[in-house]
């Protein structure tokens, strides 16, 4: 906060302190039981009586301006100046967190040594996962885990980076970062895209014309079969999805396909592993194995 606007607020709360005690003050002149009137008379007869306040309620009054000078005084509150109490919003969030920690730190210590197929089984372990899940990947992978247009499916048993344990693991701990190159200049003319289009619908079996497609299928060999495999079956390594499973990260028609090859696609899966620490991944990989069904339910 710039001095400026520390001073300002400074200025205008000890101001407003000041203007409400003489206004309490200014305002209980007189003492309960003798009857002042405002002089206002309505109807003839019809007059207003100007009582002070009860004494017990204006004393709540004067109770509060003193707590409030006590609060500013111990905590931060008046501009910049950071109260003699030396609270600070952080230090209270951390020791929160390490109580926290230290309170579910057993619990998620037991999954460490446990195999992934016993940690789906446990059904603590799956309703904390869930809740993890909710709060750690349902923004970009959906609160079902079916993903959206560029974040993948995790219900489907369609992998873009492999579906084993230790390539969940991985890509868990370290995120992954697929990345295709525009194809376009590659493969020289729109005539080009448009038969690798009708090629890769084919390998889906999705209506396309089988001249363009078989046209298509030398020009696959040459320009994507290095990340895609030379059956189209995709690469876990690369990240390079399979193209003959009718399932798809960014869309299946003619128009979604010709995107990827003219700009190429790339997106990014962050690394979770200072998030979530190791024990917490466990059960995240045992939740994501569970979504598709691979550890029986
Ligand atoms: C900021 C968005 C984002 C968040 C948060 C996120 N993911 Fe992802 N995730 C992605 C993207 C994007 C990919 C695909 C990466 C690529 O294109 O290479 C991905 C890929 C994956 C994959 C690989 C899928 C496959 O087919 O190989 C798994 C498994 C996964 N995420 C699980 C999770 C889990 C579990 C969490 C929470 C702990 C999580 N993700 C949080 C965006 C996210
Ligand atoms: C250098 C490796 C590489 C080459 C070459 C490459 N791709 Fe890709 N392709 C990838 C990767 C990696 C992805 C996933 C991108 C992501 O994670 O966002 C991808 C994604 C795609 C997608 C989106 C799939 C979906 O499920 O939505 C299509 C379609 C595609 N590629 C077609 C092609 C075609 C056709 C060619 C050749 C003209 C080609 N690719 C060449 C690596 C490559």
């Amino acid at each position: 906060m710039s001095s400026f606007w520390s001073w300002y607020i400074i200025v205008l709360t000890v101001v407003s302190i000041i203007a409400s005690v003489w206004l309490m003050s200014s305002n209980s002149k007189g003492s309960p039981g003798e009857i002042d009137t405002t002089g206002h008379k309505w109807d003839e007869d019809l007059e207003e009586y100007n009582n002070p306040l009860p004494r017990w309620w204006l004393y709540l009054f004067y109770i509060t301006v003193v707590f409030s000078v006590a609060y500013l005084v111990l905590y931060p509150g008046l501009g910049s100046f950071a109260g003699t109490s030396n609270w600070t919003q952080v230090e209270q969030y951390n020791a929160q967190m390490s109580q926290a920690e230290a309170k579910y730190a057993d619990f998620y210590a037991r999954f460490r040594d446990m195999e992934i197929p016993a940690i789906a089984a446990d059904e603590a372990a799956m309703r904390a996962a869930g809740n993890i899940f909710g709060n750690n990947c349902a923004q970009c992978h959906g609160s079902d885990g079916r993903g959206a247009v560029g974040f993948p499916n995790l219900t489907d048993d369609s992998w873009q980076w492999g579906g084993s344990e230790d390539a969940i693991l991985t890509t868990l701990r370290n995120g992954r970062n697929g990345i295709m190159p525009a194809q376009a200049a590659v493969l020289g003319s729109d005539e080009a895209v448009e038969e690798v289009v009708a090629y890769v619908r084919s390998l889906s079996g999705l209506e396309a014309s089988a001249d363009k497609a078989q046209a298509g299928q030398q020009r696959f060999a040459t320009a994507c079969a290095a990340c895609h495999g030379p059956d189209g079956k995709g690469n876990p390594m690369l990240g390079a999805p399979n193209l003959t499973d009718d399932t798809w990260i960014y869309g299946s028609s003619p128009a979604d396909i010709r995107y990827a090859i003219v700009n190429g696609r790339a997106n990014q899966m962050p690394a979770q592993l200072d998030y979530l620490g190791e024990d917490r991944l466990r059960l995240m990989a045992a939740y994501v194995m569970s979504l598709s069904g691979k550890t029986g339910d």
